[in-house]
C-alpha cells in the first residue's frame, strides 16, 4: 500500500508549540507528515523564508519526530499536494472564529485537487489562545514568551526583535 502522506501547511511566522502539538498528533496518524511554510505572495512575513524553515527544522528535530519533514513552497497548496502525492491536509482549529475561513479553504483545496481531504484537529486546551501573532506581540513588548515556543527557537525570535529599528 502507498505511504499515506499528510501536509501541515501554514505561515509558521514563527512556529509555535500550538503548531508543534498539531504536527505531533498528525505524525501519529499518517506514515509521513510534511510541514510546509507557504510563501503567499499577498502576505507580509516578519521572518524570512530561510528563518522560518530553519526554526521549523530545529523544532521538529527537538521534538524527535522521525516521520516529519520540513519544506517551503511558492504556489497553491493543491499543486504541492499533487506533486507530493499527499492524501490529507491537517490543520488545527482553535475556535469557531477559525472555522469559516478554514472550511472555505478545505472546499477550495478539494475543488482544485479532489484527492485533498482536510482533517481538522481540535487544539489542545492549553493552546486555545496561542498564535504566532500573540508570540510576536509579547516579544515586541519585551515580555516572556518562552512557554509558547520550542526552546531551541526562543533566541531566534528574541534576537529578531532586538535588532535596531525592527518593528512588527
Ligand atoms: O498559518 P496560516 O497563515 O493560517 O496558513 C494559511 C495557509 C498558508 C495554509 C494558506 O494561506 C495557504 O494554503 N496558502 C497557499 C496558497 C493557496 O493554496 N491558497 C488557496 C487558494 S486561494
Amino acid at each position: 500500500m502507498d505511504e499515506r502522506i499528510a501536509i501541515c501547511p501554514g505561515s509558521f511566522d514563527p512556529i509555535t508549540k500550538g503548531h508543534l502539538d498539531i504536527i505531533k498528533r498528525a505524525s501519529a496518524m499518517f506514515d509521513k507528515v510534511i510541514v510546509v511554510a507557504m510563501n503567499n505572495a499577498d502576505k507580509k512575513f516578519f521572518f524570512t523564508e530561510e528563518q522560518r524553515v530553519s526554526m521549523m527544522e530545529r523544532s521538529v528535530k527537538e521534538a524527535k519526530l522521525k516521520n516529519v519533514q520540513v519544506d517551503s513552497y511558492n504556489g497553491l497548496l493543491a499543486d504541492y499536494m499533487r506533486e507530493n502525492n499527499a492524501v490529507a491536509i491537517v490543520k488545527g482549529l482553535r475556535a469557531v472564529s477559525d472555522f469559516e475561513y478554514e472550511f472555505q479553504m478545505a472546499l477550495l483545496n478539494k475543488k482544485l485537487y479532489p484527492k485533498a481531504e482536510t482533517v481538522f484537529l481540535t487544539t489542545s486546551q492549553e493552546n486555545l489562545y496561542l498564535s504566532s501573532s500573540m508570540v510576536k506581540s509579547i516579544a515586541s513588548a519585551n515580555g516572556d514568551f518562552s512557554e509558547f515556543v520550542p526552546a531551541c527557537i526562543y533566541n531566534d525570535i528574541k534576537n529578531r526583535f532586538e535588532k535596531k529599528g525592527c518593528s512588527l
